[in-house]
């Protein structure tokens, strides 16, 4: 019965997202937070792969009940692009403005603005993995919008919303988000696989 669960990453907005849902029967802690320092690669053609050989990769090095997330942003008139190399889409650098431009530029002239964040959950939990995924349907705005979150939020808005991602606050986004859907299945099998209180 674990009261803490390495997450295989270092994004802190990612942390306090998914921490938010999963709330304080468990400790969601960081790969900082337990000296781990590594880039895991993200090799593969899917985020269901790539999910499972980060979390696959902090089992082995820890033998610690742990998880990871791979998330894209899979937009319908760039045939699903960027998806799996959302963090990389414009180039190894991984920097978010640029990948916010060259989906701005793929989509000038396009009509069709649907796209959807696609996010997988892998845990490795008594050594076996068990995947999750959340969807959260929307579409890419014409410009950037807020300051708020991260990567691709500025130009996100969600279906049956006003305001992007970017100008919302982490709760208003939590509420609705791609990330929020998975982690809520997580906790259901958390709560299934536990004793300690948990509520999903
Ligand atoms: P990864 O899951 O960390 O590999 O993320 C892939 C890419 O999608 C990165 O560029 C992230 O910034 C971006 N991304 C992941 N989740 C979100 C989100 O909730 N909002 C906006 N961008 C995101």
């Amino acid at each position: 019965m674990p009261t803490t669960l390495i997450f295989a990453t270092n994004n802190a907005h990612k942390v306090e997202e998914i921490q938010a849902v999963i709330g304080d029967a468990i400790e969601v802690i960081s790969l900082s937070a337990v000296g781990i320092d590594i880039d895991i690669p993200e090799p593969h053609a899917t985020l269901e792969e790539n999910a499972r050989e980060k979390s696959q990769t902090i089992y082995r090095l820890t033998g610690l009940p742990c998880f990871s997330e791979d998330t894209g942003l899979e937009v319908d008139a760039l045939n699903g692009e960027p998806g799996v190399k959302s963090a990389r889409y414009a180039g190894e650098h991984r920097d978010f403005s640029a990948n916010i431009e060259k989906v701005l530029a793929g989509l000038e002239g396009k009509e069709n603005r649907g796209a959807r964040f696609r996010t997988v959950i892998s845990i490795i939990w008594d050594g076996i993995e068990h995947q999750f995924e959340g969807i959260c349907e929307g579409e890419i705005l014409r410009e950037r919008r807020g300051e708020k979150g991260f990567g691709y939020d500025p130009i996100f808005m969600a279906d049956g919303e006003t305001r992007s991602f970017a100008e919302m606050t982490t709760q208003e986004k939590t509420a609705i988000s791609h990330r929020t859907k998975a982690a809520s299945e997580l906790v259901k099998f958390l709560k299934n696989n536990t004793n300690n209180g948990i509520h999903a």
